[in-house]
């Protein structure tokens, strides 16, 4: 048995309004309600944080951002810091999704940037890193999790780097259904670890968390997060109804 102890995201994407969201925690607090074997976290819109803060208060479900800027405030229009996240009652914050890799700009470089301020701040990061289907065909996948994982924590000390968690979201498998087998996964999650160990030690490499991210769902819940290398999950779509999420929760 590992002793990293599961963690099961929900990234909400840009879905739901504050009702909704309310909606969703009513009915999902009764059904993890004793849970304690893996650390559960909601990543609702910033819109939303507040009712999903609200309503999880003195439960065993955590609040996260979907993003975050490294500034702590100033003329940043549209941007979200740390130190907000944290007023807000977040206590976890996605970074570099490849959403925002691919729609909005987001780089290796700046999902370092936003690493260092998270840490500064102590929220707990969930970086994502993964590679496109074209990058898997042409047999790049490993020199892309190498680039993303080594330029995503450049410069972070190894005393700090304890409470990060990294995500494999193979893009290709992202909100399309087709999903990275468990021995797939488990071998991307190596090689992410591999890395981990050179940039930071092998005892930071040994205790970090590695999600699986792509088409999870309650039906492979089980087998992927089976995998000794698998430390949990970042669910999309399957994270939108709280009882097909309860049931990945509960795997
Ligand atoms: P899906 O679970 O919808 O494939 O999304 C995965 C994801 O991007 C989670 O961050």
């Amino acid at each position: 048995m590992s002793a990293r102890k599961p963690l099961i995201a929900a990234n909400w994407k840009m879905y739901k309004t504050p009702s909704q969201s309310s909606e969703f925690v009513t009915a999902f607090l009764p059904l993890v309600q004793d849970r304690t074997r893996d650390e559960i976290v909601l990543c609702p819109p910033f819109v939303d944080i507040s009712a999903v803060v609200a309503g999880t208060r003195g439960s065993n479900v955590h609040v996260g951002g979907q993003n975050m800027v490294w500034q702590e405030e100033g003329a940043f229009t549209g941007e979200i810091s740390a130190p907000m996240l944290i007023a807000c009652g977040c206590t976890h914050v996605i970074l570099g999704h490849s959403e925002r890799r691919q729609f909005f700009g987001e780089t290796d470089e700046t999902v370092n940037k936003k690493l260092h301020a998270a840490l500064k701040h102590k929220l707990t990061p969930i970086v994502c890193v993964g590679e496109l289907l074209a990058e898997r065909e042409a047999g790049k996948t490993e020199e892309v999790l190498l680039r993303q994982t080594a330029k995503g924590l450049a410069g972070i000390a190894a005393d700090l780097a304890h409470s990060i968690v990294i995500a494999y979201e193979p893009v290709w498998a992202i909100g399309t259904g087709k999903t990275a087998t468990p021995e797939m996964a488990a071998e991307a999650h190596h090689i992410i670890r591999e890395q981990v160990a050179r940039s930071l030690g092998r005892e930071i490499a040994d205790g970090m968390r590695i999600l699986y991210g792509g088409s999870v769902k309650p039906e492979n819940a089980g087998a992927l997060m089976r995998q000794e290398e698998i430390d949990g999950a970042l669910v999309g779509g399957a994270s939108l109804d709280p009882h097909s999420f309860s049931k990945i929760v509960l795997y």
